[in-house]
Parts: C-alpha cells; structure tokens; sequence
C-alpha cells in the first residue's frame, strides 16, 4: 500500500469551502483526522443558484480560517505533511483560484509539496478511502453538478462510459421541486412527496434509452414535469396534493429507470474488462436517494457486482476526497509546482472530450 503520508486537502470548486486532513499509513486503513466544510448555502439563497462571483469570494475569506481549523483538529502542524492537494479544477473559476492561490502561499511558505487534484477524481477514488476497493471498479457519481459512469482504473487512469450531455439529475430534482413549489434543496422534498404518489398517473419520458451507449438527459424530463402540471392545474384551478405527489413520483420513477437501465450498460461494458472482484459505486447527493438507491443496488447484485456507497458526508463535496485523492497521486510520485494552473473544464478521460453541459454549479467535466 505505498508509504506512510499524511496529507491537507483543499476544496473550493463549487459552494462547499473545505479543508481536511488524512494520515494514510502504509499498509493499513487510512485515516481522516480532520475534514471541515463551511457552506455558503445562505450566501446564494435569494438567488436560486450559486452566483460564482460571490462564492469565490466567501472562498477567499473562509479558506485560511478552515485550513487552520483542519490543522488544528487532526493536531498536525503543516510543515508535517507530506503534501498539499487541492482542487485544481473542474470547476466555477474563481473559487478553484481561490483554492489554488491559498495551497500555492501555503505550499511557498512551508516548503510543502502541491499536488493539483481534478475534483472528479476526488469523488471517484472515495471507495477506495471508505470501502479499500481494488481497481478497477465502476463508479456513477450523480450529483447536482455531476453525472457520469467512469470504469476506476488508477489513481490517475479513468475510462468515462457516458455522462449526462445537458443538466445533473440533482438540478432535475431542484428544478422539478422549484416547479412544484417545494423546498430546496429538491432532491429530498421531492423523495418525500413521492413516496405518497403514484407513480403510474404520469407518463413521463425515459430519455436517450432509445440511444445505445451510456450517455443521459435530464432537461426534457423537467419541461415534461412542467407541462403536467400547468395542466393539472388549469384542470383544477391549483395544484392539489395529490397533483404534486402524483408528479414527483413520476418523475422520480422516470430518473430511476433511466439511471437503472444506463447502470446495466455500463456494468456490461465494465465486467467485459474482467475485473477480479467487480464492484459498482456510486457517490454524489442523489445517491442519498433511497429508492434509486434501492434500484442501483439491485442492478449490481443481478450482475454479481458489489455494491458500495460512500457515507453520504463523504459522497458530497469534501475535503477529505480531495486529500485522499492527493496521497493515491503523492505515491505514484506526483507533485506540482507553482505553475500548476486552475482549470474551469478537466475531464478524467483524457481520450474524451468534456461534456456539454455547464450546469449551475459549473462544468461537468
Ligand atoms: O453532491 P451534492 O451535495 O453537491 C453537488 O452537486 O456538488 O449534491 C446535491 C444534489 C442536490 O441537487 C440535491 O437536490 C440532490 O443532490 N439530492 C437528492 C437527494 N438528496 C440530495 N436528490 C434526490 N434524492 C435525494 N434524497
Ligand atoms: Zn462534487
């Protein structure tokens, strides 16, 4: 298992201002000693998004205080470290410079290594820091900024299946809850209503399973969601309960066989690798979804696939990722130095080309 390494992580990429600290003994499980995240959820409330610039100043002001705080708490003082990691992208620009600029002065002053990580390689190699999962292995993140099926390699060697080429499903959740009038954010509220309703009454699209291949798309299912209900509604003058639940449940249902069916694509692509011991993870807030959950677990045990699903602290932005990411990089003998540059758009399969989508919460890859 490599050397003995502890490392800080950063993470500025999106709304999430984190820090964290993990010791990764040789040979054994490795630890998190600290992981701090400060959201800037009420910074863009009145919103209805994040506003990049705002967030990457709350970056800029937040990012010394959470990295002493980090520091502090796994009682490491920074010149112990054997590298800094941090976020160098992808992401909202201002806030991965914000990250990049504090681990860059922090990496002159101490004379610590820096090590850039890609955020989605944070989220990928979280089953390994959780769960010691072997490569390679099958990962669907699904979040609110993301959504793509990687086969894991290596640290540093991802083959992404297909990904969504338009919103994340948690936007379609937010979206679909903003329509409805419930809170945010949507993916709970409308989990909730969902498990009142029925989800036959609607006959909502499954997008793209008409295409071969693993690539998905939400954003037609949002429209679909809201020409029901301004139907519903001129029907019946309002929205009424049972409307409401009656629409998220089929929407829910329509995200779960979408996700289910591109799973089995990508699982059958995956164990044509012949993997040792095949797993599929899954990581991001939509995995905190009981029912898809439900679903995607059941689509591995019938391919004979482990299923693993990180702690949803960790399946969310975080630190720890980002500091994990870095000492799996550190071993491979990476480090940066001060060029190391912020990239808005990075994509893990560098035989790919980015996504489409560029989302509220920045670029899909
Ligand atoms: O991973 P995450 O915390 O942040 C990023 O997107 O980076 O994911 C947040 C997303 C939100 O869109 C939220 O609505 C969704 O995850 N979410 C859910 C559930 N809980 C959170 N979506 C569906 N069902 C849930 N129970
Ligand atoms: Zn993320």
């Amino acid at each position: 298992m490599g050397q003995d390494v502890t490392i800080l992580g950063l993470e500025s990429s999106c709304d999430d201002t984190a820090a964290a600290v993990i010791r990764a003994p040789a040979g054994e499980r490795p630890e998190i000693l600290s992981s701090l995240v400060a959201g800037q959820a009420e910074l863009h409330a009145a919103f209805g998004g994040v506003v990049p610039e705002i967030a990457a100043r709350a970056h800029a002001e937040k990012l010394d205080l959470v990295v002493e705080q980090a520091l502090d708490q796994a009682g490491v003082a920074l010149r112990d470290c054997d590298a800094i990691a941090v976020t160098a992208g992808p992401g909202l620009i201002g806030g991965v410079l914000s990250g990049v600029m504090c681990a860059k002065g922090l990496a002159a002053g101490s004379g610590v290594p820096l090590i850039g990580v890609n955020h989605l390689a944070g989220h990928a190699l979280t089953p390994r820091l959780t769960d010691d999962l072997g490569f390679p292995y099958l990962m669907l993140l699904v979040s609110g900024g993301h959504c793509q099926f990687l086969i894991v390699r290596g640290p540093d060697d991802f083959t992404r299946l297909g990904g969504t080429i338009d919103d994340a499903p948690g936007e379609a959740f937010d979206k679909t809850a903003k329509l409805l009038a419930l809170p945010q954010p949507g993916g709970p509220s409308v989990e909730a209503e969902a498990a009142q309703g029925d989800a036959a009454r609607f006959a909502f699209p499954r997008p793209l399973l008409d295409r071969p291949g693993c690539d998905l798309s939400f954003s037609g299912l949002k429209t679909a969601v809201l020409r029901e209900r301004d139907k519903a509604m001129e029907r019946e003058g309002g929205l009424r309960q049972a409307d409401r639940a009656d629409l998220c449940a089929g929407f829910q249902a329509a995200v779960a066989d979408v996700l289910a069916e591109k799973s089995r694509r990508a699982l059958a692509e995956y164990l044509a690798v012949a993997p040792a011991a095949p797993a599929f993870a899954v990581a991001g807030g939509v995995a905190a979804n009981k029912a898809l959950r439900a679903r995607l677990e059941q689509v591995a045990a019938q391919h004979g696939a482990r299923f693993v699903a990180p702690p949803l602290a960790l399946c969310t932005d975080n630190a720890a990722m980002i500091a994990w990411a870095g000492a799996e990089l550190f071993r491979t003998g990476r480090r940066d130095g001060m060029e190391l540059s912020a990239r808005p758009r990075w994509p893990l399969d560098r035989t790919r080309p980015a996504l489409l989508g560029s989302g509220k919460k920045g670029a899909k890859a």
